[in-house]
Formats: C-alpha cells, structure tokens, sequence
C-alpha cells in the first residue's frame, strides 16, 4: 500500500486543510507536529504507519528535514514535500516549490500524490464566507416523499422571497450561487440576483428504485435494504442509486471550486449539504449521513485554518421536518424540535 509524508514546510493552513481533505476522502491520514526534535518526530510517524495501515503522513515543520530523510525511506515511505523557496529540493525529490510568483513542481509519482498536489496548489488563505441552504420546502418533502424533481411547496416559495432579505442582512458581498439542476434549487435561487451556476454534482442522493418513494413504503417494499441502511448509512448503496460515499466521490470537483473561490451561496439538497458541512466541520462519516440539516435556515461558514466559524439564520418561515431518525419510518416533529443526540450536531452549533 502507499506511503506517503508530505512535509509541509511552516504552513499551518495547508497542513489542517490537506489533513481534513484527505479525512473526508476516507484516506488514512494524520497531523504531526514537528516540535523540534525531528529524528523523534519521524520515528513516531514511522511508527503511526506501522500500527494504523496509514497512508498520508502530514508533518507540518519548520526544521529542516532532508538529513534524516532515510527514517522515511527504510521504511517504505515516500517524502513529498510542500514550502517555498528556503526550503531545501533536491531534484531527484517529490517537490511543490512556491516562490513569489513561480511555482514548480516535481516528480509526482502516484494519483494520490497528484490529488494532493492538485488540493494544495488551489487553496488560497483568503478571508471569505461560504453560505449553505437546503432549497424550500418542496411539494415531495410535504407528502415525505424521497427524491423526485417537484416544485416548491407555498412554504417554500415564501423562503425563496425572503432568502435575498436574509443575505443583505448580513452581508454586502458580492455572492455566486451555486445550485443543482433540480428545479427545487433554482426556484429557491429565483429572486436572487448574482450571478447562478447549475452543478450537476450538487444534485441530491439517487435513491434509484426507491426514488418517490416515501421511508415508510420503503420499509414495507425493501424490508432489508432499510435496515441495511440503518446500520451502515454512509456506505448503504440504494439499489441503483447512490450512497453518501458515492456523494462525497462526486462532490471532490466543488470542493476544489470551492476552495479558488471567494464569497459563495450553495443551494442544495438534505444529503449534499450533510458531506459539504462534514468536509468544514472535519464531521466524522459514521455521523454525517444522521445529521440535522433543518428546511428553512442558511447556514454561513467562515473556515479558518483551524476550525470554521458556523452561524444559523433561520428565516422563520415553517417548514416539515425531512428527517428519519435511525431505526423508525417516522419523519421528525418539525424543523425545531430536538429529540436526539444526532440531531443535535447542527443544532446546537
Ligand atoms: O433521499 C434524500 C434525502 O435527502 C436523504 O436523506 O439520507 O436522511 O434518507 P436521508
């Protein structure tokens, strides 16, 4: 199997991100430190290889490295390493160099060493805030439908009108929305003026067979295929459709996006929103698929290198509740109400 240490000179930013990314891609990975004493530091990854099956090392440091390299390379482990123009390259290494207005790059051996340099070279540190909103309510939530393509509910239509009160209320950024190509998405996105782009990519979780049908007729229809689900949602694949992994695989391309980019609004679905917050939130994946997404609230995220800010602004415009809790048919109370520690992640936030 592949082991890599990417040595990521002084940047703590890069470091947290390209560790998170590669957590949320299900990549074995973890963050060192180096506190000095390098030889020490190595050895302990070394050893973090040997117990956990990894495969990215991220060493975030600002001693120097190559003299001990060989603790790497005696055990199978490829040094990759990421700074500017102080740190020491030596041709016949794996290298993304930034200087001032150049970047070079080496030798990159193997997919996954391409994704991270691809990951890396489109992060910029800039200070901005991503918003994130399920479209309104729809006429398929209303009757607890999954899936489908309908249109707005009343209720949703009113939080399509009240959603551009709600951003200049707390911004005056010049935002891009982005949106999926189902209709319930755009019609949110209606009365918004910025500018719109349509990914295929956001758009909500394929139930396949099971699209249309409500959880309940699910249950009844598919007996096993429902408590498949339970017990593993992140990796449940419906019988022709999608699993949240399946999500998270489609979702790398926005994410990259999202990254080049400033100030952005994402209209979405219930199941999308869930990776996209997981991916901020550094939300284990076991937990993601069973959280609180409510109907009717954005959502606005500042990352930072270390966490990222989350505000709720509910529009206060009611809403059904789409959510099942684990093991039962029954959707939810309302968007408000609180009955489980699952449920609580985002609300709580
Ligand atoms: O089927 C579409 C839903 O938005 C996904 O929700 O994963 O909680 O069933 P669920």
């Amino acid at each position: 199997m592949e082991r890599i240490c990417v040595i990521i000179d002084g940047n703590a930013y890069v470091s947290q991100k390209l560790t998170r990314y590669l957590s949320w891609l299900s990549v074995e990975s973890k963050y060192f430190k180096n506190s000095g004493d390098t030889k020490a530091t190595l050895s302990e990854i070394v050893k973090w290889f040997d117990e956990n099956e990894g495969v990215v090392a991220i060493l975030d440091t600002e001693e120097p490295t190559y003299d001990h390299k060989s603790i790497l390379v005696d055990n199978g482990i490829d040094s990759f390493y990421i700074g500017d123009g102080s740190t020491v390259f030596k041709d016949h290494t794996s290298f993304i160099k930034f200087n001032e207005n150049n970047i070079t790059i080496n030798q990159i051996n193997s997919h996954l060493q391409s994704r991270i340099s691809y990951f890396t070279l489109n992060l910029k540190p800039k200070p901005r805030t991503i918003y994130l909103s399920r479209h309104g309510e729809s006429m398929f939530n209303v009757t607890g439908q999954l899936g489908g393509d309908s249109d707005l509910s009343p209720r949703g239509f009113a939080y399509a009108k009240k959603l551009p009160e709600l951003i200049k209320a707390d911004t005056d950024a010049e935002l891009t929305v982005w949106i999926s190509t189902l209709k319930r998405t755009s019609q949110t996105a209606s009365y918004l003026t910025f500018q719109k782009l349509e990914w295929k990519a956001l758009d909500e979780l394929d139930a396949g067979q099971c699209d249309g049908l409500t959880y309940q007729q699910v249950e009844e229809q598919f007996p096993e295929d429902f408590r498949a689900r339970d017990e593993n949602k992140f990796e449940y694949r419906y019988r022709g459709g999608e699993s949240y992994r399946d999500i998270i695989i489609r979702l790398e391309p926005i994410i990259m996006e999202l990254e080049r980019q400033e100030n952005i609004l994402i209209i979405t679905h219930q199941a999308v929103l869930r990776c996209l917050y997981a991916y901020f939130m550094n939300v284990p994946q076991e937990e993601s698929p069973w959280m609180s997404i409510p109907l009717h609230t954005l959502i606005k995220l500042e990352p930072g290198a270390f966490e990222t800010k989350v505000t709720k602004i509910k529009a206060n415009i009611p809403a059904v509740s789409t959510y099942k809790e684990k093991g039962t048919s029954q959707l939810g109370e309302s968007a408000t109400s609180t009955s489980s520690k699952s449920r609580d992640l985002i609300n709580n936030v």
